[in-house]
């Protein structure tokens, strides 16, 4: 099938039969193809010349907004300079000035950064060095994972095993073995229509302790969890969950990774969320806004306790078997350095809490409309949860993102929950299109 064209729009020669997209409903997109030809600021531009107001930071990435000149001439500068370089046995100097300034960032005593491509393989590589970890220093007997229902951690093999999104698992196969999840949190009959952190189930928590009392804590290496959990619908920690989660990995020598792909680089109004909540765990996995969604890169942060436990045997060895061919990619370096600066120069990484408050009584506004079920929002995140046309789960949601596309704004849509993430340089002014263009819609869904 041709992409059609309207009058006076770019045209779009090319087939769209031959690329397989990703988590897309490719017949229905290929009917009335979505595409954007140009993005700037707060703005993407679509094919047939319109403007579409960013609701969602691109996938929860592009966190300075869109086209920032310092990250274009960081990365047409690198790309010039110096193109490649082996990530094996050798080095370039962006990389290590970028781990200085990532770890300046981090929360007290993670100290130290690995390099990936994607959240999906920082999952994977946390995942490998909490296992590894206990093996270096004589406790290879903890081998189980522990992860979350409703927890999204990308989509490979580790990811998708310790991930709890139904619809991610069910088609492949038996998944990685020796993994359990806990309970998520998600109680709208106790917590509907919070804002922030909602008030009801810091116990829940505790099923991490019944789990790896379970197993016995002598095979527990990790548990891992989003501290805002996103792709799921925006599930926020109840107050003191996840302090409790630490103090139960503590209490049984378990590491807390916690996923932060989403809320790394500001979502919340601190760097990461692990300063927001006041909760630091052992490892941190990130990708997304570390360059801005520029150039693909990930991170995993870890701290010196698990760092210097490989850092033993003979000096010629390689301490840590894994990596990547494009770990610490010099043009994604600079990327990164250009959106740290950006980040930096614009006070983005605590813009998010400043704008929270008016932020939050947007998404609240909301309440009401109908079919809304439940508001909710941390952060520069909001979330309005839906109720399912009967027999047809996640078609009002998807519905509502049709029509919002149509009429210019960009929103995300997760079963029946529509996900709010726009870009940490949103103004007042840009908050009300996107919430008040919404309302609108949801006053006349179906
Ligand atoms: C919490 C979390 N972990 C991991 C991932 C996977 O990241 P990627 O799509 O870059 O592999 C995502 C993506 O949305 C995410 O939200």
């Amino acid at each position: 099938m041709n992409a059609p064209t309207r009058p006076g729009s770019q045209p779009l020669t090319n087939s769209l039969e031959a690329f397989w997209m990703p988590f897309t409903a490719n017949r229905q997109f290929k009917q009335t193809p979505r595409m954007l030809v140009g993005a700037k600021d707060m703005h993407y531009t679509t094919s047939d010349g319109r403007q579409i107001l960013d609701g969602t930071a691109g996938l929860w990435c592009c966190n300075a907004g869109h086209a920032r000149p310092k990250i274009v001439e960081a990365v047409q500068r690198q790309i010039a300079e110096l193109d490649y370089a082996p990530a094996f046995q050798m080095g370039h100097p962006a990389a290590f000035e970028l781990a200085s300034r990532l770890v300046a960032l981090a929360p007290d005593g993670i100290d130290h950064v690995f390099y990936t491509n994607s959240g999906s393989e920082s999952v994977e590589t946390a995942l490998k060095m909490a296992l590894a970890y206990h093996r270096a220093r004589g406790e290879g007997s903890r081998f189980r994972l522990i992860g979350r229902e409703r927890g999204y951690h990308g989509v490979n093999f580790g990811g998708i095993s310790v991930g709890g999104i139904v619809s991610n698992r069910k088609m492949f196969g038996t998944l990685l073995t020796g993994v359990d999840h806990i309970r998520h949190t998600h109680d709208l009959a106790r917590n509907a229509f919070s804002i922030g952190q909602p008030d009801h189930g810091a116990e829940l928590a505790d099923d991490l302790e019944r789990v790896i009392l379970l197993h016995d804590p002598s095979t527990v290496a990790a548990v891992i969890v989003e501290p805002v959990a996103g792709s799921t619908g925006v599930l926020i920690p109840p107050k003191g969950y996840l302090e409790r989660l630490r103090a139960i990995c503590d209490k049984y020598g378990v590491l807390l990774i916690f996923d932060e792909v989403i809320t790394g680089f500001g979502r919340l109004g601190q760097p990461f969320a692990s300063d927001y909540f006041g909760v630091t765990p052992d490892l941190i996995t990130t990708a997304k806004g570390i360059t801005n969604g520029v150039i693909p890169m990930g991170a995993v942060f870890a701290s010196g306790k698990i760092h210097d436990a490989f850092m033993t045997g003979p000096e010629h060895m390689i301490e840590f078997f894994h990596g990547y061919t494009y770990s610490g990619h010099p043009v994604a370096c600079a990327a990164a350095l250009g959106t740290l600066d950006t980040y930096a120069e614009e006070g983005l990484l605590t813009r998010a809490g400043e704008l929270a408050p008016y932020w939050s009584a947007a998404i609240a506004s909301l309440n009401g409309l109908p079919h809304v079920i439940d508001t909710r929002s941390i952060g520069l995140i909001g979330a309005i949860e839906l109720d399912p046309i009967a027999g047809q789960p996640t078609k009002r949601a998807f519905s509502t993102f049709l029509t919002a596309f149509e009429q210019g704004i960009l929103i995300r849509t997760t079963g029946d929950i529509i996900a709010l993430s726009p870009p940490l340089i949103i103004s007042k002014a840009q908050i009300d299109e996107l919430i008040g263009k919404l309302a609108e819609i949801l006053k006349k869904a179906a």
